[in-house]
């Protein structure tokens, strides 16, 4: 069984769906050309460097034996997508904890690391592309520092692990002269499209997850010829949503809230969200991803759902085999008791969304048959496929991130002021 794409209750008609059938196929013959940029995701699962794979498996296997605390520096596409499949997936007991660092500028966040660097055996794994990003460059200086004065600099260089541009930037640099292990992020392939590269493949290996498993996932998902149109109509449901195109009202959504069950799909939306926000939001243009975790945020955000301004349609990710389950005691009352508490979690997927469909708000459904490292390639590979023919239906590069430069320019003259005020 594959992942499974319900549109049946977004209220597009399949006249909308099929209206837009030339348009997907200009993208998608676009997205298959090879002569985009920052396409090399496409094809990435059907000819990815298997020796490459190796190398990581190797270096996973060096990071396990030489840490029990891994600290992954990075941010953005080069943090979410491992992030989001290390606390999706189960890690296996006996790999390193992985926690991350670089991808805040908060002191507190990074001083509670340092407290665990104390009394632990570490290794770091620095993810940039650029090699110039402020955030991941302070927690490596920063952590960096504190493993040279724990283990001397020749021994942290070995257990320091780089993922950065071929050939250039200081990052590059600096893991060629100190002797790093060092893989690459690939020219073609941006940073939110970067999980099935040594992106997110090192240390989701070093957690112990099976990344061929995952490969395989995404390169079934790539393969076969009926994924597409799961895709391709989730991306035109989408479009239509946004637009209003044949809806009653005439009227467009501006929110796509993602809507989870599991908790350990936290990470997972936030992948979800940089994919979606950073790909469409330009122009002017663009859904607002968000995400909800259920059913926590029914009882917080639940009345704004049911009652509130309907500029929203759901995306409900339904984990149909749940990893563990839990029986209810009698002491829970009689409509609970004997139940198990997936199949309460399952009353409440099915009420919310009876609920929100009587007043008419669009929910499309994907059920994810389990958490797996294969589905979790599949979802991955399924999500970024969807999220670029959308752009290019929005009339967008849905590779580029121009906007976000604005706020490193005003930021550096703020630091350009000089002020070493609040140093304590
Ligand atoms: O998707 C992207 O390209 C961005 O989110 C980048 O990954 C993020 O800004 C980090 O950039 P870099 O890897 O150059 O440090």
């Amino acid at each position: 069984m594959d992942l499974k794409i319900d549109i049946s209750g977004a209220d597009v008609s399949k006249q909308t769906i099929d209206s837009y059938h030339p348009a997907v196929e200009r993208a998608m013959e676009k997205l298959w050309s090879g002569k985009e940029d920052f396409t090399g995701w496409v094809k990435l699962p059907l000819q990815y460097d298997k020796d490459e794979v190796e190398q990581i498996l190797v270096a996973a296997d060096r990071i396990q034996e030489q840490c029990d605390l891994l600290i992954v520096i990075g941010i953005g596409g080069s943090y979410l997508g491992a992030r989001a499949a290390i606390e999706a997936l189960e890690p296996m007991p006996g790999c390193p904890e992985i926690c991350f660092a670089g991808n805040n500028i908060s002191g507190t966040y990074h001083a509670q690391i340092l407290d665990k660097v104390r009394n632990k055996e570490v290794c770091l794994c620095v993810i940039s592309k650029s090699g110039t990003t402020t955030e991941p460059n302070i927690a490596f200086a920063v952590l960096k520092d504190t493993l040279i004065k724990k283990y001397g600099v020749e021994q942290a260089s070995k257990r320091i692990y780089v993922i950065t541009d071929k050939e250039k930037g200081v990052l590059c640099e600096e893991a060629d002269r100190e002797g790093y292990v060092r893989f690459v992020v690939p020219d073609d392939v941006g940073g939110r499209y970067s999980v099935l590269t040594a992106v997110g493949l090192l240390p989701i290996a070093a957690a112990g997850i099976d990344i061929k498993a995952m490969l395989r996932g995404a390169e079934a998902m790539a393969s076969d010829p009926s994924w597409d149109f799961n895709a391709t109509d989730y991306a035109v449901a989408r479009y239509a949503l946004m637009t209003g195109d044949g809806r009653a009202d005439g009227k467009g959504k501006q929110i796509e809230i993602f809507e989870y069950y599991e908790p350990q799909l936290q990470y997972f939306a936030e992948w979800l969200k940089q994919l979606f926000g950073e790909s469409e939001g330009k122009q002017g243009k663009g859904l607002f991803p968000a995400s909800l975790n259920f059913s926590a945020d029914l009882h917080s955000m639940g009345q704004f759902l049911q009652e509130g301004n309907q500029i929203f349609f759901e995306t409900v990710l339904d984990v149909l085999k749940p990893q563990r389950d839990v029986i209810v005691p009698q002491g829970a009352g009689a409509l609970l008791a004997q139940k198990s508490m997936n199949s309460v979690n399952k009353a409440a997927i099915a009420g919310v969304i009876a609920a929100h469909r009587s007043i008419d708000v669009p929910i499309i459904k994907i059920d994810i048959p389990e958490l797996t490292p294969f589905y979790f390639g599949q979802l991955i590979y399924f999500f970024e496929m969807t999220c670029a023919i959308t752009g290019y239906l929005m009339d967008v590069t849905p590779f580029d991130q121009p906007g976000v430069e604005r706020y490193k320019a005003e930021m550096k003259k703020e630091l350009a002021k000089g002020s070493k005020e609040m140093v304590c």
